[in-house]
């Protein structure tokens, strides 16, 4: 069955990788600020009641976590009336909405993985804001599947790899928290599993039901801290060889060879962190058969893929 597929976002970490991996399963329509402004809870609505897409792939958000402390009714409308809007319009047409939260939802207290079924309690905007995404959607009452991930990266966009590999170009040594644990995790990797989870609502598919729904948790395996993350960033970047003559930034060589660990309290953020966002991906293995690679064989892979 050939699916039209509504994608916010798509110029965005996430957005970006799925407007290639969901092509298999029909028509994409990638949107982009320039087609609707998420800020605008209505027009985004009638974007979607325009176009009467099956599914909404909803990876727009507003991710800066740092200044959304001080734009926190932004952050809201982006992130949870925006959202609320696309669910009340697919409740109505049958549609099914995926949609990305995140790890900042819990207070980081928990000594072991998180799973769905803990209780939420986010430090920070952002995370209050994607919290009240993920109600407004419970709340529509239409068919969706809410893929909670972690510490997104790619090699294009704006994210911790790269500026790592910026910042180990200008310095002699980088100096990262150590105390916050969590899975960073390749856009690419969140992109392909969604396409196989929309593939498999649509086989599920009849008149009443797309076959599954609820929160699934879905980040790379294992788990790290932000120093730990930069040091591998560093190993793996030297390790790659033979560099072909035309890989841009990720061809130049580095200066910083070592990362230096901190705590939390030495490096000052707007926004609070939790110590602890790992999450358990034990139901979503269960319910999809899907698992992500460990988060250091991804990170190669992502390496590999900008310069070959
Ligand atoms: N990044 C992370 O580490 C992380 C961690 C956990 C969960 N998540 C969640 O995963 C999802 C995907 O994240 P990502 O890292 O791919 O995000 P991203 O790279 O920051 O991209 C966000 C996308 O949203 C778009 N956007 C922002 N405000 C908008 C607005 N007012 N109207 C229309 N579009 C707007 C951006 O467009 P412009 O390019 O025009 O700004 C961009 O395309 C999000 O739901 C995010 O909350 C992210």
């Amino acid at each position: 069955m050939s699916l039209r597929l509504l994608v916010t976002g798509a110029t965005g970490q996430v957005g970006w990788q799925l407007h290639r991996t969901l092509a298999p399963l029909g028509e994409v329509i990638p949107s982009t600020r320039t087609e609707v402004d998420l800020a605008d809870p209505e027009a985004t609505a009638k974007l979607v009641r325009d176009l009467v897409p099956d599914a909404v792939v909803n990876a727009a958000a507003y991710t800066n976590v740092e200044k959304a402390e001080s734009e926190p009714e932004l952050a809201h409308a982006i992130n949870a009336d925006a959202p609320g809007r696309i669910a009340e319009v697919l409740a109505r047409t049958g549609g099914l909405l995926i949609h990305y939260s995140t790890d900042y939802v819990f207070d980081g207290t928990k000594s072991g993985p998180y799973d769905e079924s803990d209780p939420a309690g986010p430090l920070n905007v952002y995370g209050q804001t994607k919290l009240a995404g993920e109600q407004k959607i419970a709340a529509s009452g239409c068919a969706h599947i809410i893929l909670r991930t972690s510490w997104i990266y790619d090699t294009r966009g704006k994210n911790f790899l790269r500026t790592v590999l910026r910042l180990a170009r200008e310095r002699e040594e980088l100096r990262m928290v150590g105390d916050q644990h969590g899975a960073p995790t390749w856009a690419r990797a969140i992109a392909e599993a969604t396409a196989q989870i929309v593939a498999r609502c649509a086989q599920r598919r009849d008149r009443s039901s797309w076959g599954y729904g609820g929160i699934f948790h879905m980040t790379a395996a294992g788990q790290t801290t932000w120093a730990s993350f930069a040091q591998q960033i560093l190993e793996e970047y030297e390790s790659l060889a033979a560099w072909p003559a035309d890989t841009g930034e990720f061809g130049s060589p580095l200066t910083a060879k070592r990362v230096v660990r901190i705590t939390s309290d030495l490096y000052k953020t707007a926004a609070r962190r939790p110590h602890n966002s790992v999450l358990s991906n034990e139901k979503l293995q269960a319910t999809f058969g899907l698992h992500l690679p460990d988060w250091r064989v991804l990170l190669r892979l992502a390496l590999q893929d900008a310069v070959r």
